[in-house]
């Protein structure tokens, strides 16, 4: 039976890039015949510092919204990632199978870790280490990701393979990545060439699963555009990049492809199309924000799926645990 893992980090403002690029993926993937694991990883979050009290807000926050887009707490096994301690003793293990220079090849240490890298945390630099004992702890073998997590899936595969040579054992699958059939990377409102994010310092370049009618009317009235009509062709689109990500974002929300948008507005002007793009996007996350209300409103709830999540995951990984401990010849089991 194929088992999915997927970690999302903490943030709190979770935004329609995280809904639309992530999480709705992650609800509809909860079929018969699949397990599902889903991982809200607060130990990765701490690579780069935060105040404790900002970080176990944002886990609520996260784990309110997983639940509102239909993460089902019966269907999946959601939890947050400190709470099994398997993780962390896992990728202490994999830090002596994954080579230093796999790890210098890693591209978002690069971007991360900017110009200051002897300044970096060391947990920064292992990242994709902890990421792939996410995974393997569970011998998951199919994991929901973005392009940008390609390369530290890879590596995972990587430290497997590795570890499975090095031990004589055929242990550890293989995972391969699971991308998604529409991907929808949803861009900044005001710049369609940078990723929608939480970081930008203007709230107007996302729409927040939380924000209500009004707000989502007025972001979107504000969305960059040009002064061109929409095209018939997506190649038209190219150097358009702020129409581009309107028509994506309708698309997704529709469900259906970029040219079957086009084919319904080609010719109209942005001012007859963002009302009703507006409309649904308001008539999609008004559900959602509610539900995200509801839990945000009652803590202990949530609190409590997560440490039945946490149980469920522990139960899963202890006899792949052992099973190492063994295979390595460490005698603490
Ligand atoms: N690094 C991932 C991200 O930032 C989150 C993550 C952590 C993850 N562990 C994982 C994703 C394991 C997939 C599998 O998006």
């Amino acid at each position: 039976m194929d088992r999915i893992f997927s970690g999302i980090q903490p943030t709190g403002d979770v935004h329609l890039g995280n809904y639309l690029g992530a999480i709705r993926n992650w609800a509809k993937m909860q079929q018969d015949g699949i397990e599902t694991i889903y991982c809200l990883v607060d130990l990765h979050a701490i690579t780069q510092w935060q105040p404790p009290a900002t970080l176990r807000a944002n886990v609520l926050d996260m784990a309110s919204a997983l639940l509102a887009c239909g993460i089902s707490a019966e269907k999946s096994v959601l939890f947050v990632q400190s709470a099994n301690p398997h993780h962390s003793e896992l990728a202490w293990i994999f830090s002596t199978v994954a080579r230093i220079g796999w790890l210098n090849r890693m591209t978002q240490f690069k971007e991360k870790a900017g110009k200051h890298k002897e300044n970096a945390s060391v947990g920064l630099y292992t990242y994709p280490v902890l990421m792939a004992a996410d995974i393997l702890v569970y011998h998951a073998n199919l994991v929901p990701v973005g392009d940008d997590q390609l390369q530290h899936l890879e590596l995972a595969r990587d430290i497997a393979q590795k570890f499975n040579h090095d031990y004589e054992q055929d242990f550890f699958p293989l995972p391969e990545a699971r991308l998604q059939q529409v991907a929808t990377r949803v861009m900044s409102l005001r710049d369609g060439n940078s990723k929608m994010s939480k970081s930008d310092p203007s709230d107007m370049t996302r729409i927040l699963l939380k924000d209500n009618a009004d707000t989502i009317a007025q972001k979107i009235k504000k969305a960059k555009t040009d002064a061109l009509p929409l095209p018939d062709s997506s190649d038209r689109l190219e150097d358009r990049a702020e129409a581009r990500n309107l028509l994506a974002i309708y698309a997704a929300l529709d469900g259906q492809t970029l040219q079957g948008v086009l084919d319904e507005w080609a010719g109209k002007n942005f001012s007859d199309f963002k009302p009703i793009l507006a409309d649904k996007l308001i008539a999609h996350l008004a559900p959602i924000s509610q539900k995200m209300n509801e839990y945000a409103s009652d803590e202990t709830e949530v609190m409590n799926i997560l440490a039945k999540g946490a149980q469920k995951a522990t139960t899963l990984s202890a006899p792949i645990m052992s099973k190492m401990r063994e295979i390595v010849g460490l005698q603490g089991s």
